[in-house]
């Protein structure tokens, strides 16, 4: 089977799907697979769509009517975050292997969706976050699993991403709660692009080699600048069924970009990694240090693992159990603030050219900064703009999302 290629289709081919295409067309061996089929119904933001037409590689507006003509091995979907489940649990549905990109799903439900498909129908999936393939964070796990750094105490990160408003028109979900027909999209900053970083933390935490750590509370404060309907900035503490105190720290309301960093504690060692020296580090009390190399380094390493997923049936590093601890903690710090707050209008500035205007909050990165170096959210801070949001309770979390807006149960 290892020496047959592996047939395979995308779900998306603009957007982060054009990563995937590149991938294959410029950095894969072409007798590992067979392209037989792409799926998106705005092919045309695709620059590679006249070369897919050339090579005679059909173009499909929707899953459906590509498995009307094919059987295929794997399916690499990366589709608008709404489309996870159904996206995934169609390709499942007919016998192909999936490599889904991050986040999992909207909300746990989806996520135990894809998650019953995939053992109803006997396929694997892998979720794709980057990180997760790589030697550094893998051989950084193991090392935690052998004792080296003793019990996990608490692990903080934070993003600061600057996104203009091209990001949030570039289509109709971005920065949504819910899309135009409905869905659960919770499109954010930590369930988008600083989605990595988070999950990273639990992943890391995770008791196995192929599993996450749960989340069994949250408490989240969610701030917005921006014009949209979700939050472009989060606080959150977490805390893991091993009582680890996870903290994580982003916002898309900045001027200038900074991180990923982040500062795992741990009994024996602090590990540690900034963007600007990209490489995870443990320093260990006796003085000693230990580097694990860039966790980008091979960044296609999803895709390479993929083939392999479909051709000999290799286990993902990442699967949907693993990749849900995310998904717990997102629909939970959606629950802990469901009014999102306001930064104050004298703090909002917007600058840049009309089309790629940016709204940031003056003084935001410093208050955010300061609150990641002391594992403090912002209303523990007393900073003025802040709010206090609920715990959530994860324990016995089935359902996003358990508690209304008014903070009563919900059964939506
Ligand atoms: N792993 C990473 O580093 C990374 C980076 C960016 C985005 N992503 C993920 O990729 C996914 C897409 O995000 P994006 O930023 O590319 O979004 P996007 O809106 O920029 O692009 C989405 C693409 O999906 C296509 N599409 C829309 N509806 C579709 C449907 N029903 N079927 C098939 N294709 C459809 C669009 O035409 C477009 O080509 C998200 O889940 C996001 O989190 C991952």
């Amino acid at each position: 089977m290892k020496d047959q290629p592996v047939h395979l289709a995308l779900v998306a081919i603009g957007g982060y799907g054009l990563i995937y295409l590149n991938g294959l067309l410029d950095k894969t061996d072409p007798s590992r697979f067979v392209l037989d089929g792409v799926v998106d119904p705005w092919p045309e933001n695709c620059p590679r769509l006249a070369e897919l037409q050339s090579r005679s590689i059909p173009v499909y507006p929707s899953l459906e009517e590509f498995y009307r003509h094919h059987q295929t091995d794997l399916v690499l979907v990366s589709s608008p975050i709404q489309n996870h489940a159904p996206d995934t649990v169609t390709c499942l549905a007919h016998g192909s292997h999936v490599l889904c990109e991050k986040p999992l799903g909207a909300t746990v439900q989806d996520a135990q969706t894809i998650i019953d498909a995939m053992h109803q129908h006997g396929r694997l999936v892998a979720v794709g976050y980057q990180w997760s393939y790589n030697q550094a964070v893998l051989q950084l796990k193991r090392d935690f699993h052998a004792g080296l750094f003793g019990a996990a105490k608490k692990l903080k990160t934070i993003v600061l991403w600057p996104r203009d408003e091209k990001y949030f028109n570039r289509n109709n979900w971005a920065g949504k709660i819910k899309d135009q027909i409905g869905r659960w999209v919770l499109d954010s900053p930590a369930n988008n692009a600083a989605a990595h970083y988070l999950h990273n933390m639990f992943f890391v935490l995770g008791e196995t080699m192929k599993s996450s750590a749960r989340p069994i509370s949250v408490q989240a404060e969610l701030y917005r600048a921006n014009r949209i309907e979700n939050h472009d900035t989060i606080a959150l503490r977490c805390l893991t069924e091993g009582h680890v105190e996870v903290l994580f720290y982003a916002t898309h309301a900045v001027k200038e970009n900074y991180g990923p960093v982040f500062s795992y504690e741990f009994e024996k060692a602090r590990v540690t990694y900034a963007l600007e020296d990209p490489v995870i580090r443990a320093r260990f009390q006796d003085g000693s240090v230990k580097e694990y190399g860039d966790p980008d380094a091979v960044y296609l390493q999803k895709l390479y693992d993929a083939l392999d997923m479909a051709a000999i049936g290799l286990e993902p590093a990442c699967g949907p159990e693993a990749a849900r601890s995310q998904t717990y903690c997102i629909n939970g710090a959606q629950e802990s603030m469901p009014e999102i707050g306001e930064f104050p209008k004298m703090l909002v500035t917007v600058s840049g050219e009309e089309g790629s205007r940016l709204t940031w909050v003056q003084g935001l990165d410093r208050i955010l900064q300061n609150c990641y170096e002391k594992a403090l959210l912002p209303s523990e801070r007393c900073i003025p703009w802040s709010k206090k949001g609920l715990e959530i309770d994860l324990r016995n979390y089935t359902h996003f999302p358990q508690r209304s807006r008014e903070g009563q149960s919900a059964a939506d």
